[in-house]
């Protein structure tokens, strides 16, 4: 076993930075997601949503910086090209989405897919020892399980 500058083991270290692209491929897609139900969404609560949206996609647009960011630290390469996130990404893409309720749910549905990343990370970080990348993970999922409880009272809908 041999470690890293940071005092991690190196290849633990490397199989994090692989699965954080892999975040970050979802949170790419999850961003654009974002993008598209801000820029189409219709309706009597446009006004709500529209702005609730931009909050959304500037919070994703911090969190992919972070984790970008994260890869770097770890010693890896964060993807960078669309391609690579098409490639690697498992978040529903929802296209020209502009009802208030499709909106919603593609919200949650691509916060569902994230947490289930982000706790097998967590797993992972905790293996390897790696506090930075855990206390992340734990803050990510604490704020997107808040976003899903508020989504799905909007939606009425039980957790
Ligand atoms: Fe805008």
């Amino acid at each position: 076993m041999r470690n890293n500058s940071l005092g991690l083991d190196t290849q633990k270290t490397k199989e994090l930075s692989i699965e954080l692209n892999n975040l970050l491929a979802n949170f790419q897609v999850f961003y654009q997601n974002l993008r598209g139900i801000h820029w189409n969404i219709r309706g009597k609560r446009f006004f709500d949503l529209h702005a609730k949206f931009e909050e959304l996609y500037n919070d994703a647009q911090v969190k992919v910086d972070m984790i970008a960011e994260r890869i770097l630290t770890l010693g890896g390469t964060p993807f960078h090209t669309f391609h690579d996130y098409n490639e690697n990404a498992q978040v529903p893409v929802g296209k020209d989405v502009s009802l208030d309720e499709e909106a919603i749910k593609l919200i949650v549905d691509s916060i569902t897919v994230l947490l289930k990343i982000e706790r097998e990370i967590l797993d992972q970080s905790d293996e390897a020892n790696d506090e930075g990348t855990n206390s992340m993970m734990s803050d990510f999922i604490t704020e997107q399980e808040k976003t899903v409880w508020m989504m799905k009272a909007w939606l009425d809908e039980e957790i």
